[in-house]
C-alpha cells in the first residue's frame, strides 16, 4: 500500500461556522463561507502499517512526537478511515504546517483535510469529494471548506451526507488577500470544539444563525462580482456577531486581548483615509484584514506602526488538496 503525501490549505471564514445542531458528528447550526488559504497549509504523509508491528498510530507533528489528547483526536480520525476500508492496521503520519500553529489561523482546518485525503488514499480509499468533505468535518468542523479551493460554500444540511462543502469560485476568481496579524501567540484556553457547544447558552446565539443565513447570498453575490465593498461589512458584521455569542455564552468565551481592539479601530480609521481593507476574527485574538492584492503592501506597512501586532502572515486564495511525491519520511 503506498505511502501517500497530501498538502491542504486552511481557510478563513467570511460568514463562521460557530454551534452546533449535533455535536457528535459537527452538525452546524448555520452554513458558511470561506476562502482556501494559498499560503497557510499542512501537508501530511500517510503510511498504513502492513506488518502489524506498529501497536498504536504513530504521529508526528512538526517534529514532535504527538501524545495525549491531541494525539488520541488524530488516531479517532484515523479509526473513521479504518471503519470505512474494514481494515485494522496503525498507521505512521508526519505532518507539517508552515506557519505557526498558535498564529490564529486554523491548523486543524488545513490539518484534518491532508489527513483526511492522504489518509483514504494510501488506503486505496477512492472516495468522491462530497464524501472527504463530510470525512474531514467529522474530525475539524471547517476542515470540510478546505477540501476544496478558493471560495467555498459549506451547506449546513441535516445529517452527516449532507452537511458538506463545495466550490462556489476557483481561487483565480478574485486575488483577495488576508492579511494576518498576530497580536498573542498564546494557546488559547477554550478550543473551537468546546465553544461550539456553548453557543446555544447564549440568548444572542438565535439572532446570529438568522442574520448568517440571510447574509450568505449576499456574500456569495459580493464574492461573484469582487465587490469588496459590499463583502467587507457583512464580514465584519458576523465576526463581531459571532464573538457576541461567545462572550454572552454561559460560561463566557472572551478570545479577544488588547491588541484586537486596537487593530479593529485602525482598521476603521484607515478606512476613513481611503484604505479599503476589512476585518474578520476566528476563535482568538488574532485579526485576518482582507483587501485587495495592490492593498496588501500598504496594510503590511499600516500594520508594522502597531505596537501589539507581533507578527504578520500574508495569504492569497489558494487551491484544495494536492498530492506530492515530496514524502515527510
Ligand atoms: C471560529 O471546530 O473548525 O474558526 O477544529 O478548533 O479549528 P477547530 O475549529 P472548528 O471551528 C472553527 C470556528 C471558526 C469559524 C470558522 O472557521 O467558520
Amino acid at each position: 500500500m503506498p505511502k501517500t503525501t497530501v498538502r491542504a490549505g486552511s481557510n478563513i471564514a467570511f460568514i463562521k461556522y460557530w454551534g452546533v445542531a449535533d455535536a457528535a458528528i459537527n452538525l452546524p447550526l448555520n452554513s458558511s463561507i470561506s476562502m482556501t488559504l494559498a499560503d497557510a497549509h499542512t501537508t501530511t504523509t500517510v503510511e498504513w502499517d502492513q506488518s502489524g508491528r506498529l501497536a498504536e498510530d504513530a504521529i508526528t507533528l512538526d517534529r514532535q512526537p504527538l501524545t495525549g489528547q491531541a494525539a488520541a483526536r488524530l488516531a479517532r480520525h484515523l479509526d473513521r478511515i479504518r471503519d470505512l476500508t474494514g481494515m485494522t492496521w496503525r498507521a505512521r503520519v508526519v505532518s507539517e504546517n508552515n506557519f505557526p500553529m498558535a498564529a490564529g489561523i486554523a491548523s486543524s482546518a488545513s490539518g484534518f483535510a491532508a489527513l483526511s485525503v492522504a489518509g483514504c488514499l494510501a488506503a486505496g480509499l477512492n472516495l468522491e469529494p462530497g464524501a472527504l468533505s463530510a470525512l474531514a468535518r467529522l474530525g475539524s468542523g471547517s476542515a470540510c471548506r478546505s477540501l476544496f479551493g478558493g471560495f467555498v460554500l459549506w451547506d449546513r444540511g441535516d445529517d452527516h451526507e449532507t452537511s458538506i462543502a463545495r466550490p462556489l469560485f476557483p481561487p483565480d476568481h478574485w486575488d483577495l488577500y488576508d492579511v494576518v496579524a498576530v497580536v498573542s501567540r498564546a494557546a488559547k484556553t477554550v478550543s473551537s470544539e468546546g465553544g461550539h457547544r456553548l453557543a446555544q447558552t447564549s440568548a444572542l446565539n438565535a439572532c446570529r444563525v438568522a442574520q448568517a443565513e440571510q447574509a450568505l447570498p449576499l456574500v456569495r453575490q459580493a464574492i461573484a462580482e469582487r465587490d469588496l465593498a459590499a463583502l467587507g461589512p457583512i464580514l465584519e458584521q458576523d465576526a463581531l456577531a459571532m464573538h457576541a455569542v461567545m462572550m454572552t455564552s454561559t460560561p463566557g468565551l472572551f478570545y479577544w486581548q488588547p491588541g484586537t481592539v486596537e487593530i479593529i479601530h485602525a482598521v476603521r480609521q484607515w478606512r476613513t483615509d481611503g484604505l479599503e481593507v476589512y476585518f474578520t476574527v476566528d476563535a482568538g485574538p488574532n485579526v485576518h484584514l482582507m483587501c485587495a492584492a495592490e492593498d496588501a503592501p500598504a496594510v503590511q506597512t499600516c500594520l508594522a506602526a502597531l505596537a501589539s501586532v507581533q507578527d504578520v502572515l500574508v495569504s492569497r486564495p489558494g487551491p484544495g488538496p494536492l498530492c506530492s511525491e515530496d514524502h515527510l519520511f
